[in-house]
């Protein structure tokens, strides 16, 4: 009985702190730079800056270009995309959810998971012709095991490296984002051999604190 009574009160404790750190991350969360500006903006996430300073820098994505965003959702990346190719361009977002709405005729949404080669088709089918730019802020499911988290990183990183290879034109361009680890040297030479500048960066927009870096691939040189 004691037992019980002292297990309760632990329990108690416990779910106090969490609820203490999950309204302090939601207060941080709200008062944040770039959380804010998306609001405002009618981005529908704060990564939509990320897109926007990267291009801005490497001037990856061009009026007219067909653009495959791989992990959409909720739509921010893709938001951006739209802006930059115009109405002449095409955009194909591809998420495991469901992306927030938009209307652009020049924007088709594929639900499923782009390592499967059923989803690999339908973006084929959904191109017109092959595409200019792959854009890819997928992330994995983070265990906070650094090891393990890594590993999913260059299996998702590696899916986003093949499913470009099969859908991207000559000279077309790859920007992903990758988890820093060990083992990214040896992908970073094989990339190099297959597009004329690899470059690794990350923009202010992206969090201090967080191992995220996105990787610039351009000029593609199909085997
Ligand atoms: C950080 S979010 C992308 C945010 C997006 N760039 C934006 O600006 O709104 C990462 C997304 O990758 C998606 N994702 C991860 N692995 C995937 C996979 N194998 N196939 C499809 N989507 C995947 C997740 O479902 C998640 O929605």
């Amino acid at each position: 009985m004691v037992d019980k009574v002292i297990f309760s009160i632990y329990c108690n404790m416990i779910n106090s702190s969490l609820d203490i750190m999950g309204s302090s991350w939601q207060r941080n969360k709200k008062k944040e730079y770039y959380y804010r500006k998306a609001k405002e903006s009618k981005y529908y996430s704060r990564a939509s800056y990320k897109l926007l300073q990267l291009d801005k820098k490497y001037k990856l994505i061009k009026e007219g270009n067909s653009v495959v965003d791989l992990g959409a959702s909720p739509g921010g990346w893709s938001q951006v995309a739209l802006e930059k190719v115009g109405s002449k361009g095409l955009i194909i977002g591809v998420d495991l959810n469901k992306i927030r709405p938009i209307n652009e005729e020049n924007f088709s949404f594929i639900r499923g998971d782009f390592t499967t080669e059923k989803i690999q088709e339908k973006i084929i089918n959904t191109l017109n012709e092959e595409a200019d730019v792959v854009i890819s802020d997928a992330s994995p499911f983070l265990s906070g095991i650094k090891s393990i988290d890594q590993l999913r990183s260059i299996d998702l990183v590696e899916s986003v490296i093949k499913v470009s290879e099969l859908i991207l034109k000559n000279k077309g361009n790859i920007l992903l984002k990758f988890f820093q680890g060990e083992d990214f040297n040896h992908m970073l030479r094989e990339l190099k051999k297959k597009f004329r500048i690899v470059k690794t960066t990350k923009p202010n927009s992206s969090r201090k604190k967080s191992s995220e870096m996105y990787l610039i691939c351009l000029g593609f040189k199909p085997i």
